[in-house]
Parts: structure tokens; sequence; C-alpha cells
């Protein structure tokens, strides 16, 4: 099988002076993309900025004979980040939302910088990168976008509810413009991976964290951007240590129950068992899905005729 290239393409990556945005920038280099090498250089909680992250990353292309070039910007400037890509290259087909930092405290102790710097860098820096990116890939019929959320963010993590909090909103992000890109040939996944950094070698041991190279998620994450995927949107993936896993939503099989003055926090209790049986479980990907069920409770609640309702497509949101 041939390797898979990405010649002629534009690759943005934030956060890219270190960590696993340094390896996508060093592969998507080598594979033939022109890149760009966004760090604003500061310190992993987010202090201070610096050229010299970014600067050295594209040395090291430049060197191997790869095409990149910098940009310091922070990420929620992320205008000023695709337009260096469009400056540099003439486009943008792939952007890879990796920027990161860590204010980790306990919840009794969080302030609120704590809170607005962590929400600003992670939910604010992928939304102002992929607005900034999107009219591009509309025009062009043709984008690729990676958001970054963590096991923090999918199950909670001890002293990181920022993190976690911001972490998880990539999903719900990643879901929706998988949604509205589809028919313009925009893919979006999410990732939650796991790989030695600077951020990780302050929360694991070195014995860990030899085994889980940032090289090792790199290739995951090509193949979801990848000109050949044309399917593969709105995923959720745990990658690390050559692990790789689709994670989905799963729903119970759930009570039905009568909407009328029945309908109590005794009646909900003694039903408490079906609300939390998982024997027979769905797999849920949108708004709609959860129609069908309200359909169902309308034809045993107050339509007691049992009419036909069909909600589905009337209803975009919840
Ligand atoms: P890292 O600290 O090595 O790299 C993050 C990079 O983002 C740094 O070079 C930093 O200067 C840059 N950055 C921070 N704030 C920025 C801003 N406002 N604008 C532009 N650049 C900025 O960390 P790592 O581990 O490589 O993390 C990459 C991403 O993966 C992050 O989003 C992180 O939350 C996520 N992640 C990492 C995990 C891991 O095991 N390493 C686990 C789960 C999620």
């Amino acid at each position: 099988m041939s390797e898979l290239r990405f010649d002629n393409q534009t690759v943005v990556v934030t956060g890219a002076g270190g960590g696993l945005g340094k390896a996508y920038a060093l592969f998507f280099a080598s594979r033939g993309a022109n890149v760009v090498v966004n760090d604003l250089g500061g310190s992993f909680k987010g202090e201070g900025n610096s050229t010299k992250a970014a600067d050295v990353v594209v040395n090291e292309i430049k060197a191997a004979g790869g095409k990149a070039v910098p940009n310091y910007d922070s990420v929620e400037n992320g205008e000023r980040i695709i337009d260096t890509a469009i400056q540099a290259f003439g486009r943008i087909d792939i952007l890879l939302n990796n920027a990161g930092i860590l204010r980790d405290v306990s919840f009794k102790n969080m302030k609120d910088d704590d809170w607005d710097l962590i929400i600003k860098v992670h939910v604010k820096g992928a939304y102002k990168c992929a607005r900034a990116a999107w009219p591009h890939f509309r025009k062009q019929k043709y984008g690729r976008i990676i958001n970054t959320a963590s096991a923090a963010g999918l199950f909670g993590s001890f002293g990181q509810c920022n993190y976690s909090a911001a972490k998880l909103s990539q999903v719900g992000f990643t879901e929706t413009l998988a949604k509205e890109g589809y028919k313009y040939n925009i893919m979006a996944n999410v990732i939650a991976p796991i790989a030695a950094s600077r951020m990780t070698a302050t929360v694991m041991p070195p014995e860990l964290l030899e085994n889980l190279k940032p090289d090792w998620v790199v290739p995951l994450v090509a193949v979801l951007v990848h000109p050949s995927n044309k399917q593969e949107t709105g995923s959720i993936f745990e990658v690390g240590g050559g692990h790789i896993a689709k994670l989905r939503w799963e729903r119970a099989k759930g009570a039905l129950l009568k909407t009328d003055d029945t309908l109590t926090p005794g009646a909900i209790l003694k039903k408490w068992d079906q609300v939390n049986d998982f024997s027979q479980p769905e797999y849920p990907t949108g708004p709609a899905d959860f129609m069908t069920l309200l359909e169902e409770a309308m034809k045993m609640g107050s339509n007691d005729k049992g009419e036909n309702i069909d909600l589905k497509g009337k209803v975009a949101l919840i």
C-alpha cells in the first residue's frame, strides 16, 4: 500500500511548538504538506509567550527539506493564524486544533482566572481557528478538522474541573461541525489522546511516559484528515500507546411514563431499574433519535388516540 501523502495541502497545527503538535507538524511536512507551525510559546499554565517554540520546529522542518512557516499568535486570535496560511501558501486544507494548557486545582480552590483562561484557550481558541478556516473550506468544498478532547473531559478527573469542561466541549463542537460540514466535504473528528509531553510530565511517571510517544497518535490523525476519508466524521477516538478505539454514546432501555399526574418522583423511582438498564442499549447519533422516543411517549401519554406522530425533521434542536 502506498503511503498517505499530503502534497500541495496546507495544514495548520496549533500549539505545534512541542508535544503532540510538534509531532503532527513534522509528520505532515515529511508527507509533502505546507505547514503553519503555530505556537504562543508560553508555559504549560498559559503564562508568557515566545517565538522560540514555533521557530525551532519550523527550522527542523526546513532542515529536512519541508515547507513550513511560523505563527506566534494565541489561538484566541484564530483569524491571524489562518491568515498566515493564506498569505504563505494561498490555501488551508487541514486544521488541527491542538494548542492547550492546564490550570489544575481542586474545585474548592478554583479561581475565576483558572476557569477563564482554560475556556479561552481550549474552547474559544478552537472555535476561532475553525471559524476562520470555515469559509475557505466551504468555498473549496474541502476541509478536514481535528479537535482535541481528553479523557479528563470524557470521564472527569480530580483537580481538572475547568479542563474537563473545556475538553468535553470539543465533542459537541465537533459533532455539530461534522453535521454542518458534511455536504461541503468537511470532515471533523475529535480525539482524546494520551502521550508524553511537558503537560503529562507533570502528572505521570517517566516509565509510563516512555510508552506513550506522541508519534503514535499521529497516524490516526493522518487517516482522518486525508482526502481519502470521505465518511468518517463526527467521531470520537481514544488514541495513545498504540491503542486506538472509537467511543460513542450509549442509551439505556429507559422507562416510559404516562405524561399525566401519575408522573411523580415516586413513579420514576419505581422504574429506576429500567432507567439504568443497559441490557438492550441504543446508540443515538442525533436529536432525531430522541424524537423517536418522544413519539412513543406521546402515543402513550397526552395523545390517547395513539396517532402516528411524526416529530422528526420538525425539531432541529433540543
Ligand atoms: P504541550 O504542552 O506539549 O503542547 C501544547 C502546546 O500548545 C504548547 O507548545 C503551548 O505553547 C501551546 N499553546 C498553549 N496555549 C496556546 C495558545 N493560546 N495559542 C497557541 N499555542 C498555545 O501539550 P500536549 O500534551 O502536546 O497537548 C496537546 C493537546 O492535547 C492539548 O490540547 C491537550 O489538552 C491535549 N491532550 C493531551 C494529552 C496528553 O496525554 N498529552 C491528554 C489529553 C489531551
